[in-house]
């Protein structure tokens, strides 16, 4: 049995949460392979909202296991914060839930190294969530991190003291002033927590689930313009957030990828900084944010809003081997009389339809416009009942990138879901 990938193609917050747990009853496993609690995955049913950052969004099909691969980076304090705010007891979330061995842990220190970056970096922030993702990657790519496997030998507390202390030596050199102990007390009684959860070497189970047949779903966090590699660097995320993220950050090799689902909003919103070529600062803008409910499911922030980028949806489809894809957030455009899709960049004077290296040059979209669709479309379950001015939209899409979108998202529920 192969595993297939759902993921982010833009910014992140395209709906990943919403969709993996509306396509969960298809699989048997649902696996995150990276990020950690910068990600905040939000779905919803029985009008409850859930938001998660570091449990993988089939955590509420009770028949399921989910899994925290090896490319996730772990905070026992949001872990432990999360699981007790979850909904179901946690002695039923021990039994949903494996956590691997070599996910790597962010520290208490990791998350004050994040926050006295980027003091320091002033105007040229990258906007992190400050959960100390940045840190805990740079650990474990320099072979300095602790990882939850750790947790089970005896002298875990000498080893965190060791890794505390190089930690404050780093941060002799920034005037930073943070309180560890505060934040100290709740991570300790977090790894307490994960003590009592399955923590496994999961590269074998996942292997082993998929020769027995099982169907794996692997869950991306962020999205593919925040990919270390391809995002908008230095604008961008600590890991891979791309289908070949999958395959180290699970432990599967790229001959067992299956589908991969690339999610897009039906237009572009981006948090943190960093250029994003169709962000509209006016009224449309405020009117997709307001209307998308656009504020970041981890920060709160406002996200900043554009209209859709076909250049960059393109360039993402080709560095995850997109199969299908799945379009949200399609209702939040009813209302607008026209549509815009940006179709390619101006670069001093000439089209371009690539991304560029540097984030400085000046581009200019260009846009086509397509004939908007007034229709409150929330409630519509079938393709057919959609407005023929969105299909037209949906249409136009697929020509323009060769894949077609089976899948189009009406609503933050779970049932506004419809596939074609
Ligand atoms: P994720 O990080 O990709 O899981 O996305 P987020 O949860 O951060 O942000 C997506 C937001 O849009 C959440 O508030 C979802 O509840 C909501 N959402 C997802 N799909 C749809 C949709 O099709 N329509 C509407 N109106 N909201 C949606
Ligand atoms: P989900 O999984 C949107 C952004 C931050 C910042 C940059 C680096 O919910 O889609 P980091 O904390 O990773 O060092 O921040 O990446 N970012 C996200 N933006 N959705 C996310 O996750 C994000 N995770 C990180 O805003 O610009
Ligand atoms: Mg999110």
């Amino acid at each position: 049995m192969n595993i297939d990938i759902l993921l982010g193609l833009q910014w992140g917050d395209e709906g990943k949460g919403k969709l993996v747990d509306a396509i969960s009853p298809a699989y048997d496993v649902v696996a995150r392979f990276q990020g950690g609690p910068n990600a905040g995955h939000s779905l919803e049913f029985n009008n409850v909202k859930h938001v998660l950052h570091l449990i993988p969004s089939g955590i509420f099909h009770p028949e399921k296991i989910n899994i925290i691969g090896n490319g996730v980076v772990v905070d026992p304090a949001v872990f432990k914060k999360e699981v007790e705010e979850l909904g179901p007891p946690v002695e039923e979330i021990i039994k949903r839930l494996v956590i691997s061995t070599r996910a790597n842990l962010i520290l208490p220190t990791h998350r004050i190294l994040d926050a006295a970056y980027e003091s320091q970096k002033g105007n040229s922030k990258i906007g992190s969530t400050l959960k100390g993702i940045g840190p805990a990657y740079t650990d474990k790519a320099s072979r300095n991190g602790l990882r939850v496997g750790d947790i089970l030998l005896k002298d875990f507390e000498t080893l965190y003291y060791e890794h505390l202390s190089a930690h404050l030596d780093i941060l002799k050199n920034y005037s930073f002033e943070f309180d560890l102990k505060k934040y100290e007390a709740g991570w300790f009684e977090g790894i307490e927590l994960l003590r009592k959860f399955r923590i496994e070497n999961t590269e074998y189970l996942i292997n082993e689930l998929l020769s027995a047949g099982k169907k794996i779903l692997a869950e991306g966090a962020q999205g593919t313009m925040l990919d270390l590699d391809f995002g908008s660097y230095p604008f961008v995320t600590s890991s891979s957030t791309i289908s070949a993220g999958a395959c180290t950050g699970l432990g599967v090799s790229p001959k067992k990828i299956g589908e991969v689902f690339g999610i897009f909003k039906a237009y572009c919103t981006r948090v943190g900084s960093g250029p994003f070529p169709t962000e509209l600062n006016d009224s449309t803008g405020e009117l997709m944010r307001k209307k998308g409910c656009e504020f970041g499911a981890t920060t709160g922030r406002p996200r900043r809003c554009g209209w859709l980028d076909i250049p960059a949806l393109k360039y993402a489809i080709m560095l995850n081997g997109v199969t299908r894809l799945f379009m949200t957030k399609a209702d939040i455009l009813s209302g607008f009389r026209k549509v815009k899709i940006c179709t390619s960049y101006l670069i001093e004077g000439r089209e371009h339809d690539r991304i560029l290296f540097d984030n400085q040059t000046q581009i200019d979209p260009v846009y086509t416009d397509l004939e908007g669709w007034e229709k409150d479309i929330s409630d519509v379950r079938d393709f057919k009942n959609l407005p023929s001015s969105l299909k037209a939209f949906i249409e136009f899409v697929e020509n323009q990138t060769g894949v077609s979108v089976s899948m189009v998202s009406v609503g933050p529920d779970r049932t506004a879901t419809i596939f074609r």
